[in-house]
């Protein structure tokens, strides 16, 4: 089975103000770019022959409404921008979500002054979203909030608004993970208080998460995604055969840290794991995978005799 790299998509984050790279440190050959660096960096990924990216903003201000992530100068419609006009066959896929927006770290806006998801306004919120990365140039939006209908939400506003051939990439099971860490350092998202069990779903739970894809394609998704992959490869499987629709999978930051801390204590060869790896999500239907690896295994490929 060969993988073209064009199945792959990689995610970067990015802050505001110029000439940062700022290094991560539970997430090995992971940073923080100012949009200037980015470009470079997007630049040399693109040359490698990975042609999708997912944007992560990272914003200077954050309340109780997540007001900066659909604000004026917003860090993603920023960097959306200046992407899609140096680059613009990439294909741009940007989380929307408000957890690295909110103080409290919170997927959703809550109600006032209760620790529960306010469901109208985080769905207000989100379309907002979805709309201001539409318009600045954005080719897939990917809801991550796991709000119940924000799909249908996010579709209505963007075709009401002219924006019918933006994508939908729904992060339609998103289990409630213990694989997520080194992203939430990176995003400074960990939520201040509890966990994300409310929205996330159950990962004991087979039949939810498979009715959470079929809602998601009701509702107007271009594509679905299970998250995360490795722990998931039934579901992956399970939603492949029984949907037969484009499926995302998403390798994250936990599973891609295991590697390489792995790979440091020399317990395996990385090359070899990860081929291993990819190999296995696409194996079990994964049309997609969202994947920190993707930029060494574009490089292995170019520099070195490596196949997948
Ligand atoms: C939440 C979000 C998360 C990731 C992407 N978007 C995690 C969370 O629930 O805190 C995790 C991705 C990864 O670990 O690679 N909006």
């Amino acid at each position: 089975m060969a993988i073209s790299l064009t199945k792959f998509i990689y995610p970067y984050f990015i802050v505001p103000g110029k000439n940062i790279k700022d290094k991560i440190n539970s997430f090995p050959g992971f940073y923080r770019f100012s949009i200037d660096r980015l470009i470079k960096e997007i630049r040399q990924i693109n040359e490698l022959g990975l042609n999708k990216v997912l944007l992560f903003g990272i914003p200077k201000y954050k309340d109780n409404s997540g007001s900066s992530a659909y604000g004026e100068n917003n860090i993603v419609v920023s960097a959306l921008k200046e992407i899609k006009a140096e680059f613009p066959d990439l294909v741009v896929i940007t989380d929307v979500c408000l957890c690295a927006y909110t103080r409290h770290g919170h997927c959703g806006i809550l109600q006032a002054g209760k620790k529960a998801i306010d469901k109208k306004a985080t769905l207000e919120a989100l379309a907002k979203i979805a709309l201001a990365h539409a318009q600045a140039g954005a080719d897939w939006v990917a809801p991550s909030a796991m709000a119940e209908g924000q799909v249908l939400a996010i579709r209505n506003v963007l075709d009401k608004y002219g924006y019918a051939k933006t994508k939908i990439l729904g992060y339609s099971a998103k289990f409630n993970s213990n694989f997520y860490g080194p992203f939430r350092q990176a995003a400074h998202s960990a939520p201040a208080f509890g966990d994300r069990s409310a929205y996330q779903l159950d990962y004991r739970d087979t039949q939810n998460a498979l009715k959470k894809i079929e809602e998601d394609i009701d509702y107007g998704a271009d594509m679905v995604m299970v998250k995360p992959a490795l722990s998931y490869l039934d579901i992956i499987k399970q939603a492949k055969q029984e949907f037969k629709f484009p499926l995302v999978a998403y390798n994250v930051s936990g599973e891609y840290a295991l590697v390489k801390y792995g790979v440091k204590a020399k317990i395996f060869d990385e090359k070899k794991a990860v081929n291993e790896i990819v190999t296995a999500i696409a194996r079990a239907g994964a049309d997609y995978i969202i994947t920190y690896h993707a930029k060494d295994i574009a490089q292995w490929i170019k520099r070195e005799n490596y196949s997948i």
